[in-house]
């Protein structure tokens, strides 16, 4: 099967359900996979019983889709993604924002684990994000160009919503949560980075440094849907503090501050 036949597949898949025809799309990262407990009235289709749909093997990432209510809204909500340093070509990586993008949402919250690169950010930190530096080596629109979703060349100057931000960080502020934001950055992983690396990416803007989203925002910028980026900062990056990097610690400050990151999510869900 070609990408598209994959995309039409899983997509014809999941229209067999009730699905409640959600217009929100929640991607939860390495760690973050909790908040699915929160949906009511919710569907489960796991990802391997989808056609044409990758599956996950990163541990902390459950391969599970949900449909229900968050207060009333109708969400569709993955609990773990695919990633690029799995193996998978950038276009696997997407093909569920495509799926999102044929069930009719129009706004995507996309979560991840990170690490820390500006100074005055410490664990725990959560941050929005306002653009991204894309180091991944490649480009999901690599290939001939899906017309169906987009153009040849998309315009990338507004990817993260500027006006769902400035409301985001409004109401995270009446909530007392602190809200950092700052540019992610995607290296490919899976190896960390080098304390080099990090002080690379902070000499050209990065704030934080991660192993995925970007993909996912490009293809979702692509076919017109609006991005809210959060980054769940689990831990200073490479060289930053005297400490090994490790993918449990990546998992336990995401545990620690689940209850602000539930509270961001659930701001995220309901602005317009
Ligand atoms: N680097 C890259 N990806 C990450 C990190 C990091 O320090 N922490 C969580 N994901």
């Amino acid at each position: 099967m070609n990408i598209n036949e994959r995309i039409n597949k899983a997509t014809d898949y999941i229209k067999s359900f009730d699905t409640k025809n959600p217009k929100i799309g929640l991607i939860l990262g390495s760690g973050l996979g909790d908040f699915a407990v929160n949906l009511t009235d919710s569907l489960t289709i796991n990802y391997k019983d989808i056609p044409g749909f990758p599956t996950s093997s990163v541990i902390g990432h459950e391969g599970k889709m949900y449909f229900g209510y968050y207060n009333n809204i109708p969400v569709m909500l993955m609990s773990g993604r695919f990633h690029y340093y799995e193996g998978y070509d950038q276009k696997e990586v997407t093909l569920p924002i495509r799926v999102m993008k044929n069930l009719g949402i129009e706004k995507l919250i996309i979560t991840n684990a990170a690490g820390g690169i500006n100074l005055s950010y410490g664990e725990g930190a959560l941050m929005l994000i306002s653009d991204h530096i894309n180091l991944s080596g490649s480009n999901p629109l690599i290939g001939p160009n899906m017309e169906e979703f987009g153009t040849r060349f998309p315009d990338m100057s507004d990817t993260y919503n500027e006006e769902l931000r400035t409301l985001l960080k409004q109401e995270a502020f009446k909530n007392n949560i602190d809200l950092k934001e700052g540019v992610y950055a995607m290296m490919s992983g899976p190896s960390f980075e080098t304390p080099a690396e990090i002080r690379y990416l902070r000499s050209i803007g990065a704030d934080a440094v991660g192993m995925s989203t970007v993909p996912e925002a490009i293809v979702a910028s692509h076919c017109n849907i609006k991005v809210i980026g959060i980054s769940c900062i689990t831990n200073m990056a490479a060289g930053v503090l005297k400490q090994k990097l490790t993918h449990e610690e990546v998992f336990k400050t995401a545990q620690r501050v689940k209850n602000d990151f539930a509270k961001i999510v659930e701001i995220a869900i309901i602005i317009d």
